[in-house]
């Protein structure tokens, strides 16, 4: 029994030992490949669907482009001035274009946070991402104080752990730009008691230390009460004099429990803590001096990344697919009828347009083989049709296999409305097959170690969406594209799980409503479900930065020693 707990304990150490044995570092020669190119042109026929698609598709587009503005305007305008002009801080974008190498970097669930039944929170209040800093790719979590002063409501909380479980999963060093007021007070109940709530942040620090996943807290606002912890317990962080403060009770509190008059500075500003507590390492006078400092705490951390000169080779290699991307927006399913054939998808996503297919002649309505992706070579699973007995086995094989030759999985989600209903004794044990067969499909996804990458660029609604590797089977991200639907059933779909009653059809009627507005894309990313709302036409891109971002940890040295936990003072 206690032998069982601990081999569970100990997976996440065999994955990066898995990954380190791989390890680079040394000049590696890719091994050459000619997979058939799926020529795959659209058809006249197929033209209505396409442009039905599109129009929906082109909606979808100017819906993100417009949350896009209204969370860039974070907490507004009067916040923003408090912000620049009385606090005279920066905003938060402005603090990773002085972090980060570029402007291009991965952003995770920006849309988190709006339509909640608390109202909009913009960004969650914190931006969370993935970018090159000092060339390596790492997790930033950054309060966005413009948003009721960088307090923590529950999709804060939630955003930045599913940050930091990013940071666990694909062992990516993790900066911390904190500006917060602590909990946001009115929802504590719902931030500070359970498990995954606020204390988790800390528990997360203290395991990523021992893991040796690294971590850097800039301090550059206030770390009031709980906020005081992050910088504590990272294991390296700067203060920036002036603006940042770190307490568990602020000056009101002093002066309401002693009486005494005392300044932020005084009781808890960048010269006390780097001169007298020692809670943090570095003084910096001001944010940009922090960020350069921060940059150089990064080029410490003993990553040997792969030479230019083989990126650039890889990436020469890598042929572009033979059709544009824009033609996903039109292949991008508007609802369920309107799917084409998931092989066009595919062809539109790999290198030079080509895949090799597996089974090809079996369960064809699930799609499954070998490609590349910027040279990357992916298994890729995609459901082209409801997932049956022969599909699910198909599925298992395929996922086994990627599995044993350490090859990362990427599916693209696109599931049945809804289940097969049971009729008749032959459906019965029709049903009861495929129950079996998903449930070995499932088990295969669970267990297999490999990265996974999810997309959703249709439905994802019952059991075959567990077993296309959903939220639940933690693939290392999973994104949707804005036409998805997210639903236990498709909107339309509901009538027949209903008990037959008298009021059937307005029941009906009123759970079809409320399915489409709770399918929704956005309604999904606004509570987290997903690591946020992407574009078709980007996909390729993202797919390579993640793939990317997810290699990073084989070229780590400092885990090579055996792990011990980091003592701060
Ligand atoms: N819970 C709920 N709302 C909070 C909050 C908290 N902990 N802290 C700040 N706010 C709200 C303020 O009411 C204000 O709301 P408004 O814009 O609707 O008026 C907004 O956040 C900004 O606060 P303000 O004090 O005007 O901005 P600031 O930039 O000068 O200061 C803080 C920001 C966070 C430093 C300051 O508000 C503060 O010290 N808050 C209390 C922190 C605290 O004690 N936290 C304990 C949590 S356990």
């Amino acid at each position: 029994m206690h032998r069982c707990i601990f081999r569970f304990a100990e997976l996440p150490w065999q994955c990066a030992a898995r990954c380190m044995s791989s390890s680079s570092g040394k000049r590696s020669r890719v091994m050459q490949s000619s997979f058939p190119v799926l020529d795959l042109p659209l058809h006249p026929i197929q033209h209505h669907i396409y442009e039905a698609n599109l129009r929906n598709s082109t909606a979808c587009h100017k819906k993100c482009t417009e949350l896009r503005e209204k969370v860039k305007k974070g907490g507004g305008e009067n916040a923003v001035t408090r912000h620049t002009q009385r606090n005279r801080k920066l905003l938060v974008r402005d603090r990773l274009r002085l972090l980060l190498d570029d402007e291009d970097f991965l952003e995770l669930s920006p849309f988190a946070g709006l339509g909640l039944p608390y109202g909009d929170i913009p960004s969650a209040g914190c931006l969370t991402g993935i970018g090159r800093i000092s060339g390596l790719w790492c997790v930033f979590i950054a309060n966005d104080a413009t948003v009721k002063g960088g307090t923590a409501y529950p999709i804060t909380v939630k955003k930045q752990l599913r940050a930091q479980e990013i940071a666990i999963q694909n062992r990516l060093p993790c900066v911390y730009l904190v500006d917060s007021g602590g909990a946001f007070l009115p929802l504590q109940s719902e931030i500070f008691p359970d498990k995954n709530q606020g204390g988790r942040t800390f528990y997360n620090e203290a395991i990523m230390s021992a893991m040796k996943i690294p971590q850097v807290a800039v301090v550059c606002g206030s770390c009031t009460a709980g906020g005081a912890y992050i910088p504590t317990m990272a294991e390296e962080a700067v203060m920036v004099h002036r603006i940042g403060t770190i307490f568990l009770g602020g000056p009101p509190l002093v002066k309401a429990a002693t009486g005494e008059e005392v300044t932020p500075e005084e009781l808890g500003g960048a010269r006390l803590h780097a001169e007298v507590s020692g809670c943090v390492d570095h003084f910096a006078w001001e944010e940009k001096e922090a960020f350069d400092y921060t940059k150089n705490i990064i080029s410490t951390f003993n990553f040997q990344l792969p030479h230019e000169e083989e990126d650039s080779t890889r990436r020469k290699a890598a042929e572009e697919p033979l059709y544009a991307s824009e033609e996903l927006m039109g292949l991008a399913p508007r609802s369920y009828n309107y799917s084409l054939d998931a092989k066009m998808i595919v062809s539109r996503l790999t290198d030079g347009s080509r895949f090799q297919e597996f089974k090809a002649l079996y369960g064809t309505t699930l799609i499954s083989g070998f490609a590349k992706i910027h040279g990357h070579l992916v298994g890729i699973v995609a459901n082209n049709g409801v997932l049956s007995y022969e599909a699910a086995l198909k599925g298992s094989h395929f996922i086994q296999l990627c599995d044993q030759r350490d090859v990362p999985l990427i599916f693209l989600q696109n599931t049945a409305p809804s289940g097969a209903l049971t009729l008749s004794t032959k459906q019965a044990e029709m049903n009861s097959n495929c129950l079996k067969a998903q449930g070995s499909m499932m088990a295969a996804v669970a267990c297999a170690s490999v990265p996974k990458i999810t997309v959703v660029v249709g439905g994802s609604h019952g059991a075959d969406s567990y077993a296309m590797c959903g939220r639940a089977f933690e693939p290392n991200f999973l994104f949707l594209w804005p036409n998805a639907r997210v639903s236990v059933t498709a909107p339309g779909h509901v009538g027949a799980l209903l008990p037959p009653d008298a009021e059937e059809e307005e029941e009906e009627e009123k759970l079809n409503r409320r399915l489409k507005e709770e399918s929704s894309a956005f309604f999904s990313s606004g509570r987290m479900w997903d690591d946020g709302v992407i574009l078709p036409q980007d996909t390729r891109k993202i797919l390579k930065d993640c793939l990317e971002i997810i290699k990073q940890q084989h070229y780590q040295l400092s885990t090579k020693k055996s792990q011990s936990m980091l003592l701060r003072m």
